[in-house]
C-alpha cells in the first residue's frame, strides 16, 4: 500500500511516499481502508524528534493519527463491527501505524462507527483536536453554566472546538487568537476575543474559573493571578515544570494546574460523533490534500499558516 513515511527525525523533507505492506488485524483489531486522514501538530512534533523523550514511533514511521474509512477485515474476537462499515478513529503512531496510509489496523477501542450524517472529512477531524477540547472542558474542568473560561489558540483546531463546547455548556467565553481570526471566533460564540499581538490576556483586570491554554503559550505561574480561588488551569504541552506546578498548586491552594495528555477511547469518539452530528462541533477545514502533498501541507502547519484543519484524501 502507499503511505507517507519517514526513517529519521527531521524537517518535512524526511517524509516520502512509500510502498509498504498492508497491516493485518490482530486479535480484537479491525483493518480499515482509510478514505480521509487529518493532520495535527503532534504529527510534526513526533517527526521532528522534539517528543523523542515521550516515545519513538517504530520505523518506518507512518505519518498521522486521525482517520475515517471503511472496515475491510476483522481480527479474531471482533464482534461489534462488520466488513463495509464506516468508522473513524485515531491510531497510536508508536505501534508503527499511521493515518496517512491506504490501510490501518487497530484495536476496536480506538475506533467508532461514523454516523451517516457525517462526512469522512468531518469525522477525520474530530479525534485529537476536538477530543482534547472535550476531555479538557467536560471531564477535567467540569465546566458549568455561567462559569467563565479563557481559551488561548481559540481559532485553532483544539481551541475552536473548545469555544464551541464551552458555549454549549453555557460558559462565558473569552478567546485569544490572531487578528485575522477574531470574527471567526466571535462567530463560534465567544463573548470577547483578544488579539494576542495587541493585548496581553495575562494583564487583564479580571479572573476566570477556567483557563484553557490550548496554544500552550503561558506558564501556571503567569496565569495564576488570572484564576479564581477554585480555578483550574489546563495546558496542552505537558513539561516537567508544569508537573512541578501541578504538585505545588495542590499542596498550597485550592487552584489546580493540569498538564493535559489526551487519552482516546471509543467512548470519547462516540461523544465527539454526537457533538458533530448535532453541529455543536463544526471543524473548520482549510484544505484537503492528497498523500503526495502531505509534506508540503505539514510545512505550512509548522509555519502557523493553517487556520483549522488540513484533511488528506487517501482514496480519490
Ligand atoms: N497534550 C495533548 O494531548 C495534546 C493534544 C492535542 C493538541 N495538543 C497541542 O495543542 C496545541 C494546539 O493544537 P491545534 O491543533 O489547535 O493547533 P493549531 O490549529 O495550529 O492552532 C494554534 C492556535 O494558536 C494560536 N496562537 C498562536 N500564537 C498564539 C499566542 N501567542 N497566544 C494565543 N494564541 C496563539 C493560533 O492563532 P491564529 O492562527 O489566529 O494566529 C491558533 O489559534 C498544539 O501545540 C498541539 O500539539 C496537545
Amino acid at each position: 500500500m502507499q503511505a507517507v513515511t519517514y526513517e529519521h527525525f527531521g524537517d518535512a523533507s524526511v517524509l516520502k511516499l512509500s510502498e509498504i505492506a498492508v497491516p493485518q488485524p490482530g486479535r480484537g483489531e479491525v483493518q480499515v481502508r482509510v478514505n480521509v486522514a487529518s493532520l495535527n501538530p503532534v504529527d510534526f512534533k513526533l517527526r521532528s524528534g522534539i517528543l523523542r523523550l515521550v516515545g519513538r514511533p517504530k520505523r518506518p514511521a507512518i505519518k498521522g493519527k486521525d482517520f475515517a474509512g471503511v472496515v475491510t477485515a476483522l481480527g479474531a474476537d471482533v464482534e461489534d463491527y462488520i466488513v463495509g462499515q464506516r468508522v473513524f478513529g485515531s491510531v497510536n503512531p508508536m505501534n508503527g501505524q499511521g493515518a496517512c496510509a491506504q490501510f490501518v489496523a487497530l484495536d476496536t477501542e480506538l475506533v467508532t462507527p461514523t454516523p451517516s450524517e457525517l462526512s469522512d472529512e468531518v469525522a477525520a477531524c474530530l479525534p485529537v483536536a476536538a477530543g482534547t477540547a472535550l476531555q479538557s472542558l467536560a471531564d477535567i474542568a467540569h465546566l458549568n453554566q455561567g462559569q467563565s473560561i479563557l481559551i488561548t489558540g481559540a481559532s485553532g483546531a483544539v481551541g475552536s472546538a473548545a469555544v464551541q463546547i464551552a458555549c454549549l455548556l453555557g460558559a462565558q467565553v473569552t478567546g485569544v487568537c490572531g487578528a485575522a481570526n477574531i470574527d471567526y471566533v466571535l462567530g463560534l460564540g465567544a463573548e470577547r476575543v483578544i488579539d494576542y499581538k495587541k493585548g496581553n490576556w495575562l494583564a487583564l483586570d479580571r479572573r476566570f474559573d477556567v483557563i484553557f491554554d490550548a496554544a500552550a503559550v503561558s506558564s501556571f505561574a503567569e496565569a495564576r493571578p488570572r484564576l479564581n480561588t477554585l480555578g483550574i488551569y489546563i495546558n496542552t504541552m505537558p513539561r516537567a515544570a508544569l508537573y512541578g506546578s501541578a504538585l505545588l498548586a495542590r499542596l498550597s491552594s485550592r487552584q489546580r494546574c493540569v498538564p493535559f495528555l489526551l487519552k482516546i477511547d471509543s467512548e470519547l469518539l462516540r461523544r465527539l460523533a454526537r457533538l458533530a452530528v448535532d453541529q455543536t462541533i463544526v471543524p473548520h477545514i482549510q484544505e484537503t490534500v492528497s498523500l503526495a502533498q502531505v509534506a508540503c501541507a505539514q510545512q505550512q502547519m509548522e509555519q502557523g499558516q493553517v487556520h483549522g484543519k488540513i484533511c488528506v484524501r487517501v482514496v480519490p
